[in-house]
């Protein structure tokens, strides 16, 4: 058994979250370029491509297949095996995205420096801070005019609630951009701005106290504020303390510039060490021990083939424990079935194969003949328990949805059922009403589009969508001690229920939340639904 135990080792498995131009696919390409993955920073994706505004079906199929091939990269770097997660963004930005990261071990927050926080790296993060796993934050584009250092790690604090601990500290933005300050070593990595593309570019480390030197790189005025800002920031800053960085309650803070490749691999360095490789995964039965059990894996995200000759999907999993090896005999626990897993791919840079063996910390795909839900455990025969489920998210807009041919319900109610059981859309009821009225909620746009062509390619009904101006959807935490039918609100706000039966609430704005909270003394409300 021991023989997989120095492969699990080395794996790191992570996310990047940031809002769309952070620069996530730039420094991705940059981490691929420190691998050998890629010679020169080629392209990850095409993003030409990726970035049409999207409505007719064409496009959308183009998208997934983009979304399909870039879903996970894997990588060698310095002895480490590392996979990264895409979370796509962008008109892509559906609850798969969010469904990522409970695959993921720690997470990459990007920020542009001149922006702070934005609101999709705010959702992100969320959910990130809700597993508690470790966040490290790249704040990027140095080599542009910044906001002020001290005000972005405030952002940071204040908007999403984790205290910072700069690893780095930079000197100047923009044109007057001189590098950063190390703070392990009291030493400035030099930024030259002839480095774009390459790793060759040449960085100079000149030791904080090397007064004659730091005179030649940087202004008089710059050396001056870097002192200062030194000696402010030991005084202020949180301690840097490991345990606090695991358990996700403290950000070690990078800065950078990814375009022109500087910072980039002391911060990865920097990550690969204070990341762990695959830990416990709560299941069932308890904690299931990555390198001491044999294979186990959960699926975290299903696509659907868009193909209507196709209707195959396929399922993503992450392997939590073991090895795994293609043509080896699984057990799928939810469906009490022992059975082979087919077509086990893995993407390795922009390059999808089959793979042969692969190990905790790795994610597969695997062609799915319709038979897995999102959370389902796999495991090897003999095994039986189920790894905790993935959570339900709080989908952003809603629209009611209007069968044209009255004739079709029978189609229509199957296929909503089945579209929303692999977890593209949500569909709620009237609180009081039964399925002939269907409001359906989504977490990206596109999944509207989505919903409307295959409703008619595959089951050949047609459908009207009228959107409804709800933005905030809140479960009932304790449903059993709330009278549901006779709870006040806000004028805005409407009862539905969800397909088990959940009672939740829909508002228009956020301040209507906090309203019916404080109308309600008992109600309790959450925005992810376990159940
Ligand atoms: P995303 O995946 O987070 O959406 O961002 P992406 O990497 O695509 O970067 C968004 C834009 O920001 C790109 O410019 C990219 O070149 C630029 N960028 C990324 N990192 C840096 C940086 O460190 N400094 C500067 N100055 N720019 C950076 P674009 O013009 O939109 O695209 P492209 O034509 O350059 O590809």
């Amino acid at each position: 058994m021991a023989d997989f135990t120095n492969e699990i080792k080395k794996r790191r498995t992570f996310a990047i979250i940031s809002h769309p131009d952070a620069g996530k696919t730039t420094l991705t390409e940059k981490f691929l370029l420190y691998g050998g993955a890629i010679n020169l920073a080629g392209s990850v994706k095409g993003k030409a491509t990726a970035r049409h505004a999207v409505s007719d079906w064409m496009e959308i199929e183009k998208e997934r297949g983009i979304s399909v091939t870039s879903s996970v990269l894997q990588f060698n770097y310095d002895g480490y095996c590392i996979n990264i997660l895409d979370t796509p963004g962008h008109q892509d930005f559906s609850e798969d995205t969010y469904r990522t990261l409970m695959a993921a071990d720690s997470a990459v927050m990007v920020i542009d420096a001149s922006k702070g926080v934005e609101a999709q790296t705010r959702k992100l993060f969320k959910v990130c801070a809700m597993r508690h796993i470790p966040i490290f934050t790249f704040i990027n584009k140095l080599d542009r005019d910044a906001n002020d250092t001290f005000e972005l790690l405030d952002d940071i604090e204040k908007e999403l609630g984790i205290p910072t601990c700069p690893v780095n500290w930079p000197i100047g933005s923009g044109k007057a951009f001189r590098g950063v300050y190390d703070r392990n070593t009291r030493k400035v990595l030099t930024f030259s701005d002839t480095m774009k593309g390459t790793k060759e570019g040449v960085i100079e480390e000149v030791d904080v106290d090397d007064d004659s030197r730091m005179s030649e790189i940087m202004t008089e005025d710059q050396k001056e504020q870097l002192l200062e800002e030194i000696e402010l920031l030991d005084g202020a800053s949180a301690e840097f303390d490991l345990d606090e960085v695991s358990c996700g309650k403290l950000s070690p803070v990078f800065f950078g510039s990814a375009l022109t490749n500087f910072g980039v691999e002391t911060f990865l360095q920097h990550f690969l060490k204070m990341t762990t490789s695959p830990l416990p995964r709560t299941a069932d039965c308890g904690e299931i021990d990555p390198m001491k059990e044999d294979f186990s894996a959960f699926v975290f995200k299903i696509q659907a083939n868009m193909n209507k000759a196709h209707r195959d999907r396929i399922a993503f999993m992450r392997i939590c424990s073991g090895k795994f090896d293609a043509g080896m005999e699984v057990y799928h626990v939810q469906g009490d079935k022992k059975m082979r897993l087919s077509q086990p791919q893995q993407m390795m840079a922009q390059d999808r194969h089959i793979v042969d063996e692969a190990y905790a910390g790795d994610i597969i795909g695997v062609f799915d003949p319709g038979i897995f839900s999102i959370g389902d455990t796999v495991c090897v025969p003999g095994k039986k328990f189920a790894y905790e489920g993935i959570p339900t998210f709080a989908p952003e807009h809603f629209a009611r949805v209007r069968l044209l041919d009255s004739m079709k319900r029978k189609q229509f109610v199957k296929g909503v059922n089945q579209i929303a059981q692999e977890g593209a859309i949500q569909i709620f009821q009237e609180y009081m009403g039964g399925m002939e009225e269907i409001i359906v909620g989504v977490v990206g746009v596109l999944q509207f589009d989505v919903l409307k062509y295959r409703l008619e390619n595959e089951y050949n009904v047609e459908i009207r969508l009228e959107n409804l101006p709800y933005e905030h959807i809140r479960w009932i935490a304790n449903k059993e001690e709330v009278d549901v039918a006779k709870l006040t609100g806000t004028s805005d706000m409407k009862k539905v229920k969800d397909m088990r039966g959940n009672p939740l609430l829909l508002f228009v704005n956020s301040w209507s939340v906090g309203m019916t909270l404080d109308r309600n003394k008992n109600l309790k409300l959450e925005e992810f639904s376990k159940n």
